[in-house]
């Protein structure tokens, strides 16, 4: 019995997330970008794969300088994504499935376009100049500290208006909210406590690492390690920046209004850091995030001794009681079929491994699909963080682009010109997959099945059994019921690992003994 109460009450630990990047999930109206219609017209999929929860990054009225992650209005929806009642119908729509709905909370910045920002920025005594933070020049003019803007250039921008800057940790059009200020924090709780009462089940909260600076702080020091990785931003410690001892408190303000509705909400906290920084959002006690999200394995070697050292390190971090959790891709980096990545050939063991470590997974919108990162003409570039330091990687359109539905014009995405080109080869398109018993859709939806049923792969222990340069296994405990999972990640035959009744396979039915090439076992284990 217990088992199924902790279902009802704890869907974070046991389901499973999806992320909708909504610009490119389904477009209802022919405008070439996705929509809240289009979203609730696609639901359909969600509930053949089998997912528990939906994240939707933001939809709210938006200059789209960031696509979406520069916010105008908190609690409205942009008029490209459909109205409030679109909004209405979605989240009914997503309930009546038994899914639940996360939306996406941007606490650092708002848009310069924000009602806020426009007073803070009309003059030094407007009561909302405080909202947001300002300083004074140096002597020389220049900007008061070297910090570097996430997408480049320096976080300080200079309002000519009104002689001082402002600090912005990603574009100038992205200002820093003040948390210390005590009328800015509460119309941001505020914010969520409208969500909240709309009927959303929680927030992925954004880059919150950066939600507070220090008032004092001068200089970021150099980071001795840097060789180039990550671009400029990375060349300096987020000594002032970054990580700051009241970032966490905010934290722990938004479990407690959470914690004021029935069943509580739920938050997912986006931080990059390392894994001692980013485990404190779990809080003390259980006050912070329920799942402040794990990116161990986002950028990781592709290789199992590496990925296995991870999982340890990561299963070893934790505080007790935290529940772990797991990610492989986002809107934000590579795909993990990309070939800089897992690979084609790759991609059904890392999604055998996202859905059987133990911890909550995530999956984004298309790694169902097999969906690797598609070339943009430079013509069709829209990411200001390629616009802005060209050429280094970071352009994040290439993961971004639409799903493709069905063997039609655009996959069948719209109607009119898409704001990314679709990736149109047969192997990704929905329909098509859907129709093939071993694609990598099934796969994803035969594994998010063995999840439901077993609970040895949600709520069981971890234990690595073995690695070697080419197979990692582990296995999952729950009671008497003993599951092991074996993973190879080479292109050879190897040894099974496991003995035992083969649960899912990704090489289909037939039964082997040993592994075959790139082959992933989920084993009953008497
Ligand atoms: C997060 C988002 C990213 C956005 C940035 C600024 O990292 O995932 O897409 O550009 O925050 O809000
Ligand atoms: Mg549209």
């Amino acid at each position: 019995m217990t088992m199924v109460d902790k279902h009802d009450t704890e869907w974070w630990k046991t389901g499973t997330i999806y992320q909708i990047y909504p610009r490119s999930f389904m477009d209802s109206d022919g405008d070439g970008i996705g929509d809240l219609k289009g979203i609730e017209s696609r639901l359909d999929h969600l509930t053949y794969l089998g997912v528990d929860a939906v994240w939707i990054s933001p939809f709210y009225p938006s200059p789209m300088k960031d696509f979406g992650y520069d916010v105008s209005d908190y609690t409205g929806i942009d008029p490209v994504f459909g109205n409030l009642d679109d909004f209405e119908s979605l989240l009914a729509a997503i309930h009546a499935r038994g899914l639940k709905l996360l939306l996406d909370f941007v606490p650092c910045h708002s848009s310069d376009q924000h009602p806020w920002f426009q007073a803070s920025r009309s003059s030094r005594d407007d009561p909302k100049r405080d909202w947001y933070i300002w300083r004074d020049p140096k002597p020389d003019g220049s900007p008061p500290t070297n910090w570097i803007a996430e997408f480049g250039g320096s976080a300080w921008t200079l309002d000519e208006a009104t002689g001082q800057y402002y600090y912005h940790a990603f574009l100038p059009e992205q200002p820093s909210i003040n948390w210390l200020n005590p009328d800015a924090r509460a119309a941001m709780l505020d914010v969520l406590q409208t969500w909240f009462d709309r009927g959303v089940d929680g927030f992925r909260v954004d880059a919150v690492e950066n939600a507070v600076v220090n008032p004092e702080g001068g200089d970021n020091p150099p980071n001795p390690n840097w060789q180039g990785e990550g671009g400029p931003p990375r060349s300096l410690l987020g000594t002032h920046t970054k990580y700051q001892a009241e970032t966490f408190e905010i934290a722990r303000e938004m479990r407690r209004l959470g914690r004021t509705y029935h069943p509580e909400k739920v938050f997912v906290g986006e931080a990059y850091g390392t894994i001692e920084e980013v485990i404190r959002f779990y809080g003390d006690d259980h006050d912070g995030f329920h799942l402040p999200f794990n990116f161990l394995l986002i950028g990781a070697e592709w290789n199992p001794l590496v990925i296995a050292s991870l999982v340890d390190a990561y299963e070893a971090a934790l505080p007790a009681g935290a529940w772990p959790n797991w990610v492989l891709g986002n809107h934000d980096r590579a795909r993990i079929a990309s070939a800089s990545r897992a690979g084609r050939a790759q991609a059904p063991v890392a999604a055998m491994m996202l859905l059987t470590l133990r911890g909550t997974p995530t999956i984004y919108q298309g790694e169902e699909l097999g969906m690797e990162n598609v070339e943009i003409p430079p013509e069709r570039v829209v990411d200001p963080w390629e616009i802005n330091l060209p050429g280094q990687g970071h352009g994040r359109d290439p993961v971004r682009t639409p799903l493709a539905w069905e063997e039609a014009p655009h996959g069948g995405f719209t109607t009119g010109e898409p704001w990314l080109p679709v990736d149109l080869r047969s192997e990704v398109t929905v329909s098509v997959l859907r129709r093939d018993p071993g694609s990598i859709l099934n796969l994803h939806r035969d594994l998010l099945a063995l999840r439901h049923r077993e609970p040895a792969l949600t709520l069981g222990d971890y234990r690595t059994v073995s690695v070697d340069d080419a197979v990692f296994a582990y296995e999952r405990n729950y009671g008497d019921s003993r599951i092991g999972v074996a993973l190879n990640f080479s292109d050879q035959p190897r040894p099974a690992v496991f003995e035992g009744e083969v649960l899912l396979s990704t090489e289909g039915d037939e039964a082997t003994d040993d592994l075959r090439p790139n082959e992933g076992r989920v084993v009953r284990l008497i």
